[in-house]
């Protein structure tokens, strides 16, 4: 397992132990009407697909998926996919599993996973928001590797987010990455198919990379 990835998991697991299946569980803040609007984000990857829906029942990977708390929004939202989740914290990894038998669950370092099948929808709310004590530099690389191993396992689309670094104040904890910059780099490596949502009342921004035109 990569270094930074290990100290996520072990910085989550205490979260998660301390607050249970909540947004401050996954310490994103009390408010779990953000953490809402970040899973209604990260779906928007599926919207306005050519030939929607992808197939009768697509198939989603989350990166990083916590407790599970995506499903637990789209089963509520009546959205109906194959979803698979992978995390490196254990215990989130154990209670989601026994929370969601309709989904599938790994408990592994994604930049280590090497799945039979690609996925559909790709999406990644949350690794890329805090570094912790990680030098920025170091960060900048492990998420590129992440977004890149992200993109090589979808077939349709990927979604995942970032703090942006329009901002008036920053934690040394958090990861800011220039949208900007970003974007750029997205174009440059990956696919010239892409959205980016600076626009909603966060301090960070949702990237979509999107195998063809839509
Ligand atoms: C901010 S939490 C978000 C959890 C979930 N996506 C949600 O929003 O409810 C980020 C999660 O990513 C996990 N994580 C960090 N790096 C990872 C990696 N390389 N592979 C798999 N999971 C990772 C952490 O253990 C943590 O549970």
């Amino acid at each position: 397992m990569q270094k930074i990835s290990q100290k996520l998991g072990e910085h989550y697991s205490e979260t998660f132990k301390q607050f249970g299946s909540t947004s401050e569980g996954v310490d994103w803040g009390s408010d779990e009407a953000k953490l809402h609007l970040r899973y209604r984000k990260m779906l928007a990857v599926m919207d306005n697909h050519p030939s929607t829906p992808v197939r009768a029942r697509p198939s989603l990977l989350d990166v990083g998926c916590g407790f599970g708390g995506l499903l637990q929004y789209a089963n509520n939202m009546g959205l109906d996919f194959d979803y698979t989740g992978i995390d490196v914290a254990q215990n989130m990894i154990d209670w989601a599993a026994s929370a969601h038998p309709e989904g599938r669950f790994f408990c592994q370092d994604f930049l280590d996973f090497e799945p039979e099948k690609n996925f559909d929808y790709v999406v990644c709310n949350g690794i890329l928001t805090q570094k912790l004590d990680t030098p920025g530099r170091e960060m900048d690389d492990y998420a590129q590797k992440l977004i890149r191993g992200m993109f090589e396992v979808c077939r349709s689309g990927v979604a995942f987010n970032a703090m942006t670094t329009r901002v008036n104040f920053f934690s040394d904890n958090l990861y800011y990455r220039d949208p900007l910059g970003l974007a750029a780099w997205c174009i440059a490596e990956l696919t010239p198919h892409f959205r980016i949502d600076h626009a909603y009342p966060l301090y960070e921004y949702t990237i979509y990379l999107l195998k063809e035109p839509r």
